[in-house]
């Protein structure tokens, strides 16, 4: 183990008791003392929600990777720095919750084995990558009667949001359709470290691409949240070779129906060598959605891709554009963290999502794996039971 400058502990906060009814949230006259499990990649925005709010105190940083723990311990001075959960537990530092930013391969006994020691859970997304992981996520949490959400911070960017909202409105009419377009292209954006690409190669090795199932998981997720449940799926999952022995997930070309009878598809097409300007990934997405009236559209996220606002909304001959969107990606994992951290004190609103609702999405990631398999046929997402997750 290797530890920072003992901080919480000299603050004189009364520590949360063991054992205590896990449905009371923290007392109020201490701040959520949080551990942070995984520094890698994603650390970087996630962590977003935690600087400078007031609410929170960090306690503790676990990673394996000793440089990641230096590294990431200069933004958390007095958080205790540990090489792995269970040094973590057998500490005796007290933590309510924690922030699991780990890869998708170990979520389900990572998470586990927080619930256990009856932290809540805010886990990054993808849930598990089989049903019977997943459920056993849910059995731990219920067991320790402690909170696992599983966080999508592109429920709260902000032009999805308002996409959201001007369709409930009826701004374009009736729904009579749309469409969500995802282009991975090459070059621009940030460094992703080898050891988070191997990661996700090894787990595409296992039949759970980086485009379908990692990404995808969030194009899922929008397509529930603005429309609701789905009944059926249909999917084509292309394949192509980039370099010798690492293959992604696309063309990929999937088309839904919602239990309303709205339709869905879904594009993601490789573009090795577009360029595009961004701070982060820089993927060329859309969300396009037609009403009777008209459409509207979110022109990107992750990344800048080309001037232009990101949303824009037709109608009778006029297109309205919004300029003055807070459309940087960063601000939705800020707003999706701070909505965790306001739902542990107040246990206001919906989760996005409840532990249910993220197995609702995985059964649509899964759905799509099966229609593939099957040549396109339709399967209904609601029938994928007991699937077990792809071992090495
Ligand atoms: N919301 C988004 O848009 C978004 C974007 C990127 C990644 N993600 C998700 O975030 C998660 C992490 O992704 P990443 O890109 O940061 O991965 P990463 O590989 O860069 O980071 C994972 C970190 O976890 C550490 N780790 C591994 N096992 C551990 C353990 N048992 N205990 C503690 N730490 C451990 C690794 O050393 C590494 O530092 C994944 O679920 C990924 O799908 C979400």
């Amino acid at each position: 183990m290797s530890e920072a400058a003992p901080g919480a502990a000299s603050k004189n906060r009364p520590p949360l008791a063991q054992g205590r009814d896990p449905t009371t949230p923290p007392t109020a006259d201490q701040p959520i003392r949080v551990a942070i499990v995984g520094l890698g990649r994603i650390y970087d925005l996630n962590v977003v929600a935690y600087l400078d709010y007031p609410d929170v105190d960090v306690v503790a940083l676990v990673d394996p990777d000793g440089a990641r723990l230096d590294e990431r311990g200069q933004d958390w001075p007095t958080a205790h720095r540990f090489t792995s959960i269970a040094e973590l537990a057998a500490s005796g530092i007290a933590v309510d919750a924690v922030e699991a930013l780990l890869p998708i391969a170990s979520h389900a006994d990572s998470v586990v084995e927080l619930l256990g020691h009856g932290w809540h859970v805010n886990l990054q997304k993808p849930m598990a990558t089989g049903i019977e992981d997943a459920q056993r996520m849910l059995a731990a949490a219920a067991d320790a009667g402690v909170t696992l959400r599983v966080m999508d911070n592109y429920l709260f960017y902000e032009p999805l949001v308002r996409l959201k909202a001007l369709v409930e409105d009826g701004a374009i009419g009736d729904v009579v359709g749309y469409h969500l377009k995802m282009v991975a292209s090459g070059r621009g954006g940030w460094e992703v470290p080898w050891d988070t690409y191997r990661a996700q190669f090894e787990q595409a090795a296992r039949g759970r691409g980086i485009l379908v199932f990692d990404d995808g998981w969030h194009k899922l997720s929008t397509a529930i949240w603005l429309f609701g449940p789905l009944r059926e799926v249909r999917a084509w999952v292309g394949a192509t070779e980039i370099v010798p022995g690492i293959t992604l997930d696309a063309p990929t070309t999937v088309a839904w129906e919602h239990e309303n009878g709205i339709r869905g598809s879904w594009d993601i097409t490789l573009a090795v060598d577009l360029y595009l300007r961004s701070d982060y990934y820089t993927n060329d997405e859309r969300w396009e959605v037609t009403g009777r009236a008209g459409f509207a559209r979110v022109n990107r996220c992750t990344g800048r891709g080309i001037q232009e606002p990101s949303l824009e909304v037709y109608r009778d001959g006029e297109l309205r554009s919004f300029h003055a969107l807070d459309d940087d990606w960063a601000s939705s994992f800020r707003d999706s963290g701070r909505h965790w951290l306001r739902w542990l004190r107040t246990r206001e609103g919906p989760l996005l999502w409840s532990p249910d609702q993220a197995l609702e999405v995985l059964r649509v990631a899964l759905a799509i794996y099966e229609s593939s398999a099957q040549g396109g046929t339709g399967v209904d997402p609601r029938t994928i039971e007991a699937l077990a997750s792809p071992r090495a």
